[in-house]
């Protein structure tokens, strides 16, 4: 494999959307071809899951297995064929989201995460991980901003998301730098000034 594989991560109302067309937008201009997709989505079936995920009431445990089925036909017919072509994958969110969702919000043991990863990656992990990271106030705000009708997870409670978002920053610190905090309350340039630094560092796009 020699194309890299690129997540982007965050609470809900992070503004992780805006970054990505940005990033994307960098990376062509250089001449690289690049994937953007998303989870859970990317695949025809992992829209359909996509489509229960955010709207069907279940159980913890059925909401992690959906997550990780669609993350097998993603990883199978989209996310690895791009990177064996050389492809930058771009996708807004991956397992990440699963210890911090899953485990941090709803409570599903860690460990349960780490053995359906390891079945579903054997061993693909992200080259990076942008997380981006704002003040709970501030992601709420940015929802109601959209006026859409919030999904499933949009409407959990304030306790949820701190659970997420805390879970979401340990990962961070024990990542061995596979993960950028990124303070998602700046300035736009500001922001792409980082990244342009992190994503250059990872290798001449
Ligand atoms: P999105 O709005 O960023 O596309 O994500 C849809 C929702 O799915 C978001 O609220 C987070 C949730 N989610 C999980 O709970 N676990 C996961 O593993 C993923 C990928 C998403």
């Amino acid at each position: 494999m020699n194309g890299k594989f690129i997540t982007l991560e965050g609470i809900d109302g992070a503004g992780k959307s805006t970054h990505l067309a940005w990033l994307a937008d960098f990376l062509r201009a250089r001449g690289r071809e690049v994937v953007v997709t998303r989870e859970p989505g990317g695949t025809p079936l992992g829209e359909k899951l996509r489509a229960l995920l955010l709207a069907e009431p279940m159980h913890p445990d059925t909401e992690t297995l959906l997550l990780f089925a669609a993350r097998a036909e993603h990883l199978a017919s989209v996310i690895r064929p791009a990177l064996a072509r050389g492809a930058w994958v771009l996708c807004d969110r991956f397992t990440d989201a699963t210890f911090a969702y899953q485990s941090g919000g709803r409570g599903v043991a860690e460990d349960r995460i780490t053995l359906l990863e390891s079945w579903v990656q054997k061993g693909l992990q992200p080259d990076l991980t942008l997380l981006f990271d704002v003040p709970l106030g501030v992601s709420r705000a940015r929802l109601l901003e959209t006026g859409s009708v919030p999904d499933r997870f949009e409407r959990e409670k304030e306790d949820f998301f701190a659970r997420v978002r805390a879970t979401y920053l340990e990962r961070a610190k024990r990542s061995d730098g596979r993960m950028h905090v990124i303070d998602s309350h700046r300035s736009l340039a500001e922001i792409w000034e980082q990244l342009e630094g992190i994503v250059l560092a990872l290798g001449e796009p």
